[in-house]
């Protein structure tokens, strides 16, 4: 527990994560690098460029990408997707920092990651496995997933969804989710996804702020063998938004749900329906036209819309997953997070079905029914490169050795983690016991606004455990004091981004300047990035976490505010702060601070209760860990709560400066 003590309280080198750890072995003898093997390295995606591009080292490549970054990026547009019509400017940073990227040029997402694979051998090749908590199979060939998605899209347009709507999608990880983004990308419509794990409020304000007319839901989900009822919750949750005039209904589960006559309609209805043909005539968009919203939790106030785009966002994504997971025809891939974050959108949705690659999609908990399904579905599928999050490992591992030991894992020749700091610990074990030593870890920093792969290993990169080593190729990237000074070796900083990259987010979804305000204002003319590093005296980049009121939970990003105002929400509750502190396998846990109106008592039972009023009000993944009763909090003269004070205390650690403490 105590690695995660430092790992997210900044100060802390290398070396002492590792002695805190309790990984004896590991401080004593930590090897510094760990070398990726000699075939891997020469067969490798990224070698083959560095050839090509008559280099005689991957770092010649990196220094050429970064003085020739435009050069490189078209480089890649002209190589990995297609347009409909060729740009006329790669980067116009005229209006920065709205920077735009390939303006002129017209491309659909949807065509590059279906429709041109159709016209080619590729047509038959398997593009999604889709496996259910409960052991059912679905496989896609690229031409079923087209003509399925066609068949969406006419229903889509049937029901009025034009270019530039936005469609809330709020649906379990069934095959359903990515044929129903790939089906608004078709339309020229922006999803806007929901994830599954959240709840009434968090669905509520974000269909509002995003004004959606159309929701997709289901009847409900599977997960640890029990039921989310994912329609109930779509029900309350629109109960005071007269703005959604549709709900399209998947069914899942097959429990009885309540279908509201003239809003809520059966999916399987309309696609029995002859508009819901399995052709379809992609819509041509520009490339600086939205392609999706996707919502995030941020320094304060409600989580805001993060707008992507169509056209430099699949050239980012399409680049770094070609290169860093190295994806080849033969790969199975898998990247275990849920679609509906980030992660899955950039590379479970989109990325894979650019390259053309077969993947896995699973639909449960990791540890259902037995800690061994996930090596049983490594196993079975013949898994080349697994992608997931420090914390499934920590979960996984907890159940020791004995149970990924039971299966073949020879297929897997990539691991990949993202969503926090790996610690050590977990780096080797995964190192060790699933890949065998074979087998790089792909450590990927990255966030929701830059959408791709920012600072990242490659599979010729000499490895560090619990660094993500250095920038992508065309990214700079940098470590600064508060001054806006390089921070020198192994001094903490802020991590900032120096140049624009394709994949970046555009805006806030309905506040520009609070874009400006949040991303670009700390230095000016660099992107920040929220998030405290330190790089090393080999360049390497260590993140260390959050320096703002964003925890980490799960690898989930959850705001302090959210989980603050869904407690206000209780009529017991007066005041409420919200923390997380170190948990051994989430990383993080929610810990709060409650102060109780008057006639209300502090108890175990009041406790609980605010627990699942969060959890039925946010979400399951927002439970607080625990529920703290105090009769005031921390605050600076302006009122403001100073979670810094009730972190430090919590931890034992010096309260620093409180000289903006309210006396
Ligand atoms: C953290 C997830 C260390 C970081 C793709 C970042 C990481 C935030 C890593 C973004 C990593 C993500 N090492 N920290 N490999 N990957 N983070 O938007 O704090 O959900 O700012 O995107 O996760 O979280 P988000």
């Amino acid at each position: 527990m105590t690695d995660q003590v430092t790992r997210s309280d900044a100060p802390a080198t290398v070396s002492k994560i590792a002695a805190v750890s309790g990984d004896k072995a590991g401080a004593a003898e930590e090897q510094t690098f760990y070398y990726p093997p000699n075939d891997l390295v020469e067969t490798s995606n990224i070698m083959a460029y560095v050839r090509e591009k008559g280099f005689d080292s991957y770092d010649e490549l990196y220094e050429w990408s970064i003085k020739n970054p435009q050069e490189f990026w078209a480089d890649m547009a002209r190589r990995l997707v297609d347009w409909y019509q060729p740009w006329d400017t790669i980067l116009d940073e005229s209006n920065a920092p709205f920077y735009k990227w390939f303006v002129g040029g017209k491309i659909n997402i949807a065509y590059n990651a279906l429709d041109r694979h159709v016209k080619t051998w590729r047509k038959n090749k398997v593009a999604l496995i889709w496996e259910s908590e409960q052991g059912e199979t679905k496989t896609f060939t690229y031409y079923q997933l087209w003509q399925q998605v066609n068949r969406w899209a006419n229903v889509l347009k049937a029901m009025g969804v034009k270019r530039g709507d936005r469609v809330t999608i709020y649906l379990p990880r069934i095959p359903e989710l990515p044929i129903a983004m790939l089906a608004c990308a078709k339309v020229g419509a922006m999803h806007s996804v929901v994830y599954g794990g959240f709840s009434v409020e968090a669905l509520h304000s974000r269909i509002q702020d995003a004004q959606s007319r159309l929701v997709i839901t289901a009847d409900g989900g599977w997960m640890n063998g029990k039921v989310v009822e994912l329609k109930k919750i779509t029900d309350e949750a629109i109960r005071t938004s007269p703005v959604v005039e549709t709900v399209l209904v998947v069914r899942r589960t097959g429990h009885e749900v309540t279908m509201q006559p003239g809003r809520d309609v059966w999916m399987h209805d309309l696609l029995a329906l002859p508009i819901a043909s399995p052709k379809f005539e992609t819509e041509v968009m520009d490339a600086e036209d939205p392609l999706y919203m996707l919502y995030t939790s941020g320094t304060t106030g409600a989580p805001k819309g993060l707008v992507h785009t169509q056209g430099g966002y699949q050239v980012g994504i399409a680049t770094t997953l070609h290169f860093v997971f190295d994806i080849k025809e033969d790969d199975v891939y898998w990247c275990a997070a849920d679609p509906g974050w980030v992660t899955g959108h950039s590379y479970i949705v989109y990325g894979p079905l650019i390259l053309g690659a077969t993947q896995v999609m699973y639909e449960g908990a990791p540890s259902y029914p037995y800690p061994n399904r996930w090596w049983s579905i490594v196993e079975k599928y013949g898994v080349t490169v697994l992608y997931t999050a420090p914390t499934a490992i920590r979960g996984l591992m907890r159940f020791g050795e004995a149970w990924p030991n039971r299966h073949d894992l020879s297929s897997l020749r990539l691991l990949g983690s993202v969503g926090e700091p790996i610690n050590p610990e977990a780096w080797r074990w995964y190192y060790r016991v699933i890949g065998k030593g074979r087998c790089p870890i792909m450590d990927t920093w990255w966030q929701t606004e830059t959408g791709m792969f920012m600072i990242t290993p490659n599979p010729t990169t000499p490895l560090k455990p619990g660094s993500g080593t250095k920038p992508f190729l065309g990214i700079e990237a940098d470590v600064l004091n508060e001054e806006g000074q390089p921070a020198g070796p192994d001094e903490d900083g802020l991590l900032v981004i120096k140049r624009p990259w394709p994949a970046m987010l555009r805006t806030i979804y309905g506040d520009p300047e609070r874009y400006v305000r949040q991303y670009w204002s700390r230095f000016p003319g660099l992107y920040t990035a929220g998030d405290a590093a330190r790089k090393d005296e080999d360049g390497y980049f260590w993140v260390i976490g959050r320096i703002d009121d964003v925890i980490k939970v799960s690898g989930y990003r959850l705001g302090t505010a959210e989980v603050e105002s869904a407690l206000v929400s209780h009529p017991a509750v007066a005041e409420a702060a919200a923390i997380g502190l170190p948990h051994e396998v989430k990383g993080n846990a929610i810990h709060t601070f409650v102060i109780l109106r008057q006639g209300y008592e502090a108890s175990e039972e009041l406790a609980e209760e605010l627990r699942q009023h969060v959890g039925k009000v946010l979400g399951p993944i927002a439970r607080p860990e625990a529920i703290n009763f105090v009769a005031s909090l921390p605050k600076t003269r302006s009122g403001k709560i100073m979670r810094r004070v009730l972190k430090a205390r919590a931890l034992g650690l010096p309260e620093g400066d409180l000289s903006t403490l309210e006396a």
